[in-house]
């Protein structure tokens, strides 16, 4: 701590502290339109003028020194923050009560408070630009615009989209699209973090417009004539007056404006945000607090959650009857339920009921699920699509180093000097945190390997980007492990301390030479040896991988090279290194997490040891079964066996989730009894008996536990619609039914009993989760959680982690002459998963409406296909009718479907083939046959999708050319121009420094 002087008071400073933040610190009031302590400097604005030992600098880019003596209130001060602010009044016209952003945090509205602006010396000038509507999420009003870029750096910096841009040289600049394009045409990819920050109306979220205000929905005319009339007044009421009459309408708009703290309900990078709502309409989500995402959404968190509000939601239980369903009444439908179940059980055992928990939903209704299977219906038939995709990267981990989870925060991921990027599409699948990768790549030297079969954003990106023949991770990562160890480039130190089994592991890794990495995998020695010593030389390691490891026939081997990989150059234990396994669903974590596992009870305790059975048996009140029970994939199995013979499945869109689509089907239709809940009427719901209608989780109270372990609370923004109950209700209805006695009034007590019965969480309560707060598993008594694991151990009982031995075995899905070419699948951003969620927002289907097939330029033109073009693809296992997009993204005869469809859904094609350690389906191994049809379609992505737009990178806001401008006075001088000079982020803010 440093000491410093801020209007002759002494206050102590952080060392490196932004002088700006000191002083919003000490609660001294000093305008900064242009900063935002997420964005940093930007300097563009001129408003937080203060003398600094007697010289005129901007508080924002001064970093504070030792004995520095600051004034923010001395006439040159005061007079440079009003002469500047009323340059930015020459760019925005107050009409704050007809204003949708008038709630109380416009930066512009509460400037002019601050600086208590009467009339401005700058008169208006309306800029020759159209309003720009064309993006279907937000809006741009150049003549509102008043050039703070912040929006330019938070696209160029924050998000590393580089779409946005401000060209100082023109005439009349304003915020460009790529350099000029129209938004809606532009590689703009509507995440939302422009809109965000934003410090005035200039952008704003659609659903804003004409419903914040009491006054802001009236037709254009009137409103443009009650502009008008407050700018006729002002020059004789002064802004004085204005504002108290806005101030009032804004006051008004609190009594019915709720601003709700909830956690996005897609992807695992756990986003946070408020949601702003009247009634029962959405006015917009505001990220800002979130620990794990800051300003920063995707366009799914941001802007995809019409689904809520949709007009098909279940709102009634349905019951089968023959082949059509009626509604019934929620007493009928939970009798039948219970009785058909009690009945199946009675006849055939417990073990031929199965359940299948929802990674959409909380960690309290994941739990509640797995209590009804073990303690009520009596089995450990229980599990949850982390099978689907996270099992194998639980399993390398548990292998190698104790905790079946990422290893450290996103914040260490940021941290990283090298992160290695594996089968995962980061950008697109987990958007949130692939920002913080590009934003330390541009601008803090971070370096970036990806290993893909498609060259997509990220590998676009990478320094050195691996184009691995499919299903070859394992060789490489074991073969760079083996040259390592070979060369004396591993860290010796660190496995003599902290790891075991490094003989054995060496053993294994005989046959994994570079020669034969390179041949199997298709790179290069050279390559591989690049890559190696840069492993080698960088001192804080990530990986990163995803479903294009882990849905693999060797996903948990795969993962396990990769826990190996960073053992044997010692990227464990300390921040920026360490495992990165990017969880898909929102909870995927978390409903491993609490126990719908066939094997472990909550908190990744075995059901096979007797006294953590006895510990849930005393608290439960029951006897529970010693044998493991089923899961999902061998559920399938028994179904086709007759064992298994009705089903409990919430949340869950198996039906086209589930590999081998058609043989899950098979099954489905076989099953005695089904019981399906959802908000929708799901492809799954097809086959029920009974259908219970439940609640998203916009209209529920619970936790979500995200990919780095974090778990944070939900609030319940909307009642539940009529006709609809919250899971959690729901499944305890259904407990109860069969004769339970459960009586939890409040999710938070389902928490607390989580947490006493599974060490993990021993210190979680919802208390300690209050509003932004957030834990970071393993948790103690005490409430201190870990958001850095192995800081002083692993988690063996020795303290050491351990090298695993692998071996390397070819696919059971070969291409042959009829199958001859290879299809890969995953997301896309827009959508998450099949798309239930996501097509039913208008503004997500208008920029991508379908599936389509990714066909490379050279396989396209030897088979006569066109952008548009139907093809029909074909496996061993089934056929989709689909059309082509022709991409440089993959090359050969590699293909890539994104999974985005009911009618087409790729699992349509995929296998039965699994991970033989975890039974997760080999979705990414897949030949298959392509048969071009004669029609040729439009093309599957229109041409405002992002995907065609051209952005333009630079380094921020790039304000020394905005200094360059003949018309430029810096504050507290006359004249133009004066020279100014800045680095990035910290100069020392001196108007003077030139
Ligand atoms: S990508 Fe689009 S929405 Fe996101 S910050 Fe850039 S311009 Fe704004
Ligand atoms: S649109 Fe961009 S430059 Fe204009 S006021 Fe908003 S954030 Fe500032
Ligand atoms: S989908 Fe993922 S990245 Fe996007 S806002 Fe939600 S949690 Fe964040
Ligand atoms: S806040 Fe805008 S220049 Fe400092």
């Amino acid at each position: 701590m440093i000491s410093v002087t801020i209007d002759s008071l002494t206050v102590e400073a952080g060392d490196g502290e932004r002088l700006i933040d000191l002083i919003n610190r000490t609660g001294s009031n000093v305008p900064q339109v242009c900063y935002h302590p997420q964005l940093g400097p930007i300097q563009t604005c001129d408003t937080c003028m203060v003398e600094v030992n007697g010289k005129l600098v901007r508080a924002c880019a001064t970093t504070v020194l030792a004995g520095m003596n600051v004034d923010t209130k001395t006439v040159a001060a005061s007079a440079a923050q009003r002469q500047a602010f009323d340059k930015i009044l020459g760019n925005h016209v107050l009409y704050c009560t007809v204003c949708d952003n008038n709630n109380g945090n416009c930066t512009i509205h509460n400037t002019t408070k601050l600086l208590a602006v009467e009339h401005q010396q700058t008169p208006y000038r309306p800029k020759p630009y159209e309003v720009d509507n064309s993006n279907p999420f937000y809006r741009y009003d150049p003549d509102q615009c008043i050039l703070c870029g912040r929006c330019v750096e938070a696209c160029q910096n924050v998000q590393v989209n580089e779409t946005l841009s401000i060209r100082w040289e023109d005439p009349h600049p304003r915020v460009l699209w790529d350099g000029g394009s129209k938004i809606g045409e532009s590689s703009c990819v509507s995440c939302g973090h422009c809109v965000t920050v934003c410090p005035c109306n200039a952008l704003m979220e659609k659903t804003m417009l004409g419903h914040a205000g009491f006054l802001t929905a009236l037709p254009k005319p009137a409103l443009n004539g009650m502009i008008e009339a407050v700018k006729g007044v002002e020059p004789e009421t002064g802004y004085g007056a204005i504002t108290k009459i806005s101030d009032a309408e804004e006051a008004m708009r609190e009594q019915r404006i709720r601003r709700t703290k909830t956690v996005c309900t897609y992807c695992g990078v756990g986003c946070s945000f408020d949601v702003w709502t009247k009634d029962r309409h959405i006015l917009k989500v505001e990220p800002g607090a979130g620990p794990a995402n800051g300003i920063s959404t995707c366009v799914k968190g941001k802007f995809a959650w019409d689904y809520v509000n949709s007009s098909d939601r279940l709102t009634k239980p349905l019951i089968r009857e023959g082949d059509k369903f009626r509604e019934a009444g929620w007493e009928e439908a939970l009798s039948l339920v219970a009785r058909r179940l009690a009945e199946i059980k009675a006849k055939n055992g417990a073990d031929s009921i199965g359940l299948i928990a929802s990674s959409k939903c909380t960690n309290e209704e994941s739990y509640l699920m797995q209590k009804l299977a073990r303690a009520v219906v009596g089995t450990h038939n229980i599990d949850n699509c982390s099978r689907y995709c996270q099992s194998p990267a639980t399993m390398g981990l548990f292998r190698t180093v104790g905790y079946g989870g990422d290893s450290g925060s996103i914040a260490d991921i940021e941290k990283a000097s090298l992160v290695i990027i594996i089968g995962s599409n980061t950008a697109e699948s987990h958007p949130v945190l692939a920002t913080r990768v590009k934003r330390s790549h541009k601008l803090h030297g971070q370096k970036l390997i990806v290993a893909d079969l498609r060259e997509h954003e990220m590998a676009r990106r990478a320094d050195i980007f691996l184009h691995t023949k499919p299903g070859t991770d394992l060789i490489w990562l074991s073969a760079i492990s083996r040259y390592l160890l070979d060369s004396g480039l591993a860290k010796n130190e660190f496995l003599n301390q902290w790891v075991n089994g490094l003989d054995d592991y060496r053993k294994s890794l005989e046959p994994f030479t570079l020669e034969f990495a390179a041949e199997r995998c298709g790179l290069s020695v050279e390559t591989l040896k690049k890559v190696a010593h840069l492993i080698a030389a960088e001192d804080r390691v990530c990986i990163l991988w995803a479903m294009g490891v882990t849905q693999h026939s060797q996903g948990s081997d795969t993962s396990t090279a990769i826990s190996n990989l960073l053992l044997v150059t010692g990227n464990y234990m300390r921040p920026g290194t360490g495992a990165y396994p990017l969880r898909g669903h929102n909870n995927v974590q978390g409903a491993g997490d609490t126990g719908s596992m066939p094997n472990e009870l909550p908190g990744y305790q075995s059901v096979d040891d007797p006294e953590v059975r006895a510990r849930f048996e005393a608290a439960w009140k029951v006897k529970l079964p010693s044998n493991p029970g089923l899961d999902n994939h061998e559920m399938v199995e028994a179904i086709q066996q007759g064992k298994l013979k009705a089903m409990y499945l919430f949340g869950e869109e198996m039906s086209l989730v589930d590999s081998n689509a058609n043989y899950v089907a098979d099954a489905f239709s076989k099953l005695e009894f089904f019981v399906v809940q959802d908000i929708f009427f799901s492809a799954t719901c097809k086959f029920a008996d009974v259908i219970l209608p439940a609640c998203p989780s916009l209209e529920k109270d619970g936790t979500f536990t995200s990919t780095e372990r974090r778990i944070q609370r939900l609030y319940q923004v909307f009642e539940p619609i009529a006709g609809s109950r919250p899971d959690w209700r729901i499944i305890q209805d259904v407990a109860n039914h069969l004769g339970a006695k459960w009586n939890y009034r409040h999710p938070s007590e389902i928490m607390d009993e989580i947490a006493a019965l599974a060490p993990l969480f021993a210190g979680v309560s919802y208390e300690r989760l209050e509003g932004y707060k957030s834990l970071q598993w393993p948790v103690a008594p005490d409430g201190s959680d870990q958001p850095l694991l192995y800081t002083k151990e692993f988690a063996f009982p020795d303290g050491k982690a351990r090298l695993f031995p692998l071996s390397w075995m070819e696919s059971p899905e070969q291409p042959d002459a009829e199958f001859d070419l290879h299809l890969n699948n995953g997301r896309l951003l827009e959508h998450f998963h099949e798309g239930n969620l996501t097509y039913r927002s208008e503004g997500i289907r208008e920029k991508t409406p379908d599936t389509f097939v990714e066909v490379a330029p050279e396989l396209a033109k030897e088979r006569g296909i066109e952008s548009g073009t139907w093809v029909q693809l074909t496996s061993r296992y089934g056929q989709v009718r689909v059309r082509a997009l022709v991409t440089d993204r993959v090359q050969g005869k590699e293909l890539y479907m994104p999974m985005n469809s009911s009618e087409s859904p790729v699992n349509r094609l995929t296998s039965s083939h699994t991970d033989p350690v975890t039974h997760t389906p080999a979705y990414k191994e897949l030949s298959i046959h392509l048969r071009v049809l004669p029609e040729v379609g439009e093309n599957p992505l229109p041409r405002t999708n992002h995907r065609f737009g051209h952005p333009t990178p630079q380094r921020g806001v790039e304000v020394e050319r905005k200094w360059q401008r003949a018309d430029y006075v810096a504050p507290g001088r006359r004249h133009a121009p004066i020279q100014l000079q800045s680095t990035r982020g910290e100069n020392n803010g001196s108007t003077d420094s030139a």
